[in-house]
């Protein structure tokens, strides 16, 4: 069957990022960027570079270290500040575009924006004619498109596209549409707008009622031919479209949309992990595509038509979208070649020596553990990454726990670059409570535990604990990860990852 490619566009650092507690540091965002790179997707929307210097910096970064591989994407209101400052922060990009976009629905244009019809077309065309001095690579959103009244927004995709749009994206902004009211949304433009054909019709959609991986897909049917999306499907309040979502669908249903994607979907797993350790934002785990239980099959009868057949109960090969599961890996009998060999398959590249400090911890784990899966590796592994920015290590703790007794905690931490060990105890609600007040008083901050997870990283009763903690220090979120087999130690790794963030950013803050 002939098919067509459609554009995949991310926007995980973009409307991601507006995730509640999701922010990122520019150095994680130009690691998300990599690995979106690697993913192979058609345009990275980087930023909203007028929101904030840190913005800016972070398109301005990503422009000039990717926009020679891929499209770099600026997102800007119709106002000429806006348009400016992604203009700047893109020009490093060799393909940029800037995303300009306004608002249409009745809704908003009374009650946010205040203004008529015809001002709204007049500041959109403005918005896309100044955008062309920096690029011919523009696309317009009208928001809330999916509330807009349909002859209104003909009307404004028409004179977008005149001024020079060359992606018209429809967003559903607030995640209202179901699949037939969005099919019939695109189906409409794409009859009734004259110069349609001049642009490239995108769809934007929010997944409030659970529906945003469906609407896009109908809008597709429809004749969309780029879907905006995010990894993990993050994005504002219930998010967006999940992009390992729609680009599975795609490729497993190709016999149904007749279209491809340019995905190297064997990345999409390692890149949920990444986002997910970055954002601090826990993948649930019957998520479709990239949840740890995708591909577990639990009832006996699925396990015996997968022995017969997998494709009795299997659509998808987990190897095709890169998933870690529970293969049996290795003992503690197994030597350092095995260990390095498995870290690079699993798509890792760590040097000597933190091959060396994950190999010694997976000798203590094997020792502890039976049985020691892919998933227990990469859990230590992602435990380390960007840890040599911590100021305080935990040296050693005690905790005294139990009925009838007050819960208290002593740690022993150290400073970066000192030698002297600082103790100190306190008492809590529960050991884990106790730790986290002690932790806080060596370094002398105070947070909010605003988000605390614990899951096990495979099966069994010896399985390796990770927690994620989400604080609040200052108004502002931090986020930290840890393992262990004792989830007291986990949480204590934890918490002190978020202490450190917190730390890191109130120094950089005072100079
Ligand atoms: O949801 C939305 O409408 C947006 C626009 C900026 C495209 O994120
Ligand atoms: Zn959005």
């Amino acid at each position: 069957m002939s098919s067509e490619t459609i554009t995949i566009f991310d926007t995980t650092l973009r409307d991601g990022e507006q995730s509640p507690g999701c922010s990122m540091t520019t150095e994680e965002k130009l690691e998300v960027a990599k690995a979106l790179v690697e993913l192979g997707v058609d345009v990275i929307e980087a930023g909203f570079p007028i929101a904030s210097p840190g913005d800016f910096e972070a398109v301005r970064k990503i422009a000039e270290r990717f926009g020679d591989q891929t499209v770099i994407c600026g997102l800007a209101r119709c106002r000429e500040e806006d348009i400016t400052r992604a203009g700047e922060a893109l020009k490093g990009a060799a393909n940029r575009r800037i995303h300009v976009f306004l608002a249409t629905s009745a809704i908003h244009r009374e009650h946010k924006l205040k203004m008529t019809k015809d001002e709204i077309i007049a500041r959109a065309v403005q918005g896309v004619e100044q955008a062309k001095d920096y690029t011919d690579n523009i696309e317009f959103s009208p928001e809330d498109a999916a509330r807009t009244e349909l002859d209104f927004l003909c009307e404004v995709t028409e004179k977008a596209i005149a001024a020079g749009a060359t992606t018209v994206n429809i967003p559903d902004t607030v995640g209202y549409s179901t699949p037939t009211h969005f099919y019939n949304v695109i189906r409409h433009l794409k009859e009734n707008v004259p110069n349609i054909d001049q642009a490239v019709i995108s769809t934007h959609c929010h997944n409030d009622l659970g529906l945003a991986v469906a609407n896009s897909l109908a809008a597709v049917e429809a004749g969309a031919r780029q879907i905006e999306c995010t990894i993990n499907g993050l994005g504002e309040r219930a998010g967006n479209a999940s992009l390992e979502e729609v680009v599975m669908a795609l490729r497993t249903r190709k016999d149904h949309y007749g279209i491809d994607t340019k995905i190297n979907t064997q990345k999409l797993f390692p890149t949920s992990r990444l986002v997910s350790r970055i954002t601090g934002m826990t993948v649930q785990r019957n998520k479709a595509i990239v949840g740890q239980n995708a591909f577990a099959h639990e009832a006996g009868i699925h396990q015996h038509g997968m022995l017969q057949n997998r494709s009795t109960y299997e659509i998808m090969r987990p190897e095709d979208v890169g998933y870690v599961g529970q293969n049996l890996v290795l003992g503690k009998h197994s030597g350092r070649h095995a260990f390095r060999d498995r870290v690079q398959h699993l798509g890792f590249q760590l040097d000597e020596d933190m091959i060396q400090r994950v190999f010694e911890e997976f000798i203590a784990l094997a020792d502890k553990k039976k049985d020691v899966y892919d998933s227990d590796i990469v859990a230590l592994i992602e435990s380390h990454i960007g840890e040599s920015k911590e100021q305080w290590s935990l040296e050693r703790f005690h905790t005294l726990a139990g009925t009838d007794v007050l819960p208290t905690a002593t740690v022993e931490m150290r400073r970066e670059g000192s030698d002297e060990v600082i103790r100190d105890a306190a008492t809590g609600d529960g050991p884990i409570d106790a730790v986290f007040k002690a932790l806080e008083r060596v370094i002398g901050l105070e947070a909010k535990l605003t988000d605390y997870q614990v899951r096990s990283v495979s099966s069994g009763k010896d399985a390796l604990g990770e927690v994620n903690v989400q604080i609040e220090v200052d108004g502002e979120k931090y986020h930290g990860k840890g393992v262990n087999t004792d989830i007291v130690a986990a949480s204590a790794a934890a918490y002190l990852k978020a202490l450190n963030r917190a730390a890191a950013n109130s120094e950089s803050e005072n100079g």
